[in-house]
């Protein structure tokens, strides 16, 4: 099984799993972090699955839209390593993915 590191906005990093074929997003949501809101869905118009990814994995992420880096320039908790993690597909080549959830604006 693949995993994914991922810590809330006031706590420790949790190991999860992960399934190959879901959004970053939905990897964190059915882990049931309540933190990630993801109020649209995941339609890439809410900006409430903002996450910080390990500089790491830059490279190996599906690239950003224009769409989400204006959605993302709309928020006050904007980061170097910010993305709308339901704009990024979990791939294998994204094992051990470590990402930490924005607080809220
Ligand atoms: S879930 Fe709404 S933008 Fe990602």
């Amino acid at each position: 099984m693949l995993k994914m590191i991922v810590t809330p906005p006031a706590g420790d990093p949790v190991a999860i799993d992960a399934q190959a074929g879901l959004s970053v997003m939905e990897v964190i949501r059915d882990a049931g972090f309540e933190s990630l809101a993801a109020l649209c869905g995941g339609c890439c118009s809410c900006a409430t699955c903002h996450v910080y990814v390990d500089p790491a994995f830059a490279d190996r992420l599906s690239p950003m839209s224009a769409d989400e880096d204006a959605l993302l320039d709309a928020s006050d908790q904007r980061e170097a390593t910010s993305r709308l993690s339901c704009q990024i597909a979990f791939v294998p080549a994204l094992d051990g993915l470590s990402v930490r959830i924005a607080p809220g604006d």
